[in-house]
């Protein structure tokens, strides 16, 4: 009997031993481990594999599915899937399946470590004792009990941040395409337009998916109608935000300042080192990461590196996910889809 061949992507170590454990468990497979994202010299040595376990990293586009005429199926080890060409793989009838509910709760923890960094002013707190100083002058932070925090996509992780906006006592407006009436009773979120809630929020927080309806949902039209004491949050993806009106904003005191996760063009900040390489060569865009460079230097920005979903918990239940996943596309079974 054939093997079935699978190829995971972007391991740390302690994630190969945690998989091999259980794969070693399963009759007919093959499969290896790469600690890059999917690149053009790993194509050559998976292609003749049957399933693609890739991180966000991991860009499964056209060309790839186009070099792997024995592809299957692609189980993402994340809940976004932007960076699988799905129109693709429907064509050529591979199955896609993510992780749907790892982390709600750990990406929404995430988002609040955020917030209180910049109302309690962590970083220029800490970088004060670091220098040696332990005056707490110019440190004036602010209060979030009373403050309008604005959701921006209800779903599992922006359900979580309502429900701990709710028990700091803040006001909570929200916008999705799709309202969930059950948080409108239980926290009392308001839900109203998208201009309404960029109007009165004082903390703006997305959690809703990227694609081509939400390109640059905050762009530097309805950046305008933010508060100036406002801040923006972003645990959701990059292209969210158009990062050259995020960034004038800041620029000209438009709003107060900004917490990121992630970044419009992040994988290139990511791989900087790699930027002269032939694989890069097509697909930069110089200008985006320039801002992205502003962005991270500026003080009133804060800017982790796309951590949000990365604790021990949420990994390993990506990783038991991911296994079901592929057990089940083993016994002929396609469970968590990626719905479109
Ligand atoms: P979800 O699918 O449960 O919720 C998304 C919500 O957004 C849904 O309620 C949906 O109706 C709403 N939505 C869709 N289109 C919209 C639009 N045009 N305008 C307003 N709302 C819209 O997804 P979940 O689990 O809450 O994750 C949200 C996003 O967070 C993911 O798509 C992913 O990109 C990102 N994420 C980031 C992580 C990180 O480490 N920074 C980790 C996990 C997810």
């Amino acid at each position: 009997m054939t093997k079935t061949k699978i190829a995971f992507f972007e391991l740390k170590k302690w994630e190969e031993k945690y998989l091999e454990d259980r794969l070693s468990k399963l009759k007919n497979v093959e499969y290896s481990f790469f600690s890059k994202a999917m690149n053009s010299s790993i194509l050559k040595k998976v292609s003749d594999y049957n399933i693609l376990v890739p991180f966000i990293y991991s860009k499964i586009d056209k060309d790839i599915i186009d070099s792997m005429s024995d592809l299957k199926y692609v189980t993402t080890m994340s809940t976004g899937y932007d960076h699988i060409d799905l129109a693709e793989c429907k064509n050529r009838k591979i199955k896609t399946s993510n992780v749907p509910n790892y982390g709600e709760n750990t990406v929404a923890e995430h988002t609040f470590a955020l917030i209180f960094a910049l109302s309690r002013r962590i970083n220029e707190s800490v970088d004060r004792v670091n220098s040696g100083s332990f005056s707490p002058d110019g440190l004036m932070g602010f209060d979030l009990k009373g403050k309008t925090i604005g959701v921006i996509g209800t779903g599992g992780i922006g359900k979580h941040v309502v429900k701990i906006a709710h028990s700091l006592e803040m006001n909570i407006v929200a916008y999705d395409i799709q309202k969930d009436k059950r948080i409108t009773k239980k926290y009392k979120v308001k839900y109203c337009s998208l201009d309404e809630l960029l109007t009165t929020s004082d903390i703006i927080t997305l959690h809703a998916p990227y694609n081509e309806s939400t390109h640059h949902m905050i762009n530097k039209d309805n950046i305008e109608l933010f508060k100036k004491s406002a801040y923006l949050i972003n645990t959701a993806r990059g292209a969210l935000i158009e990062t050259s009106a995020l960034v004038n904003a800041i620029k000209q005191d438009k709003i107060a300042g900004a917490a990121l996760d992630v970044l419009e063009q992040e994988a290139v900040i990511k791989e900087e080192k790699e930027l002269l390489s032939d694989e890069f060569q097509d697909d930069i865009d110089l200008k985006t990461a320039l801002e992205n460079r502003f962005l991270i230097r500026d003080p009133r920005v804060i800017v982790t590196p796309h951590n949000a979903f990365n604790s021990r918990e949420a990994l390993e239940r990506i990783l038991d996910t991911t296994m079901d996943n592929i057990k089940a596309f083993l016994s002929n079974k396609h469970i968590n889809k990626v719905k479109k």
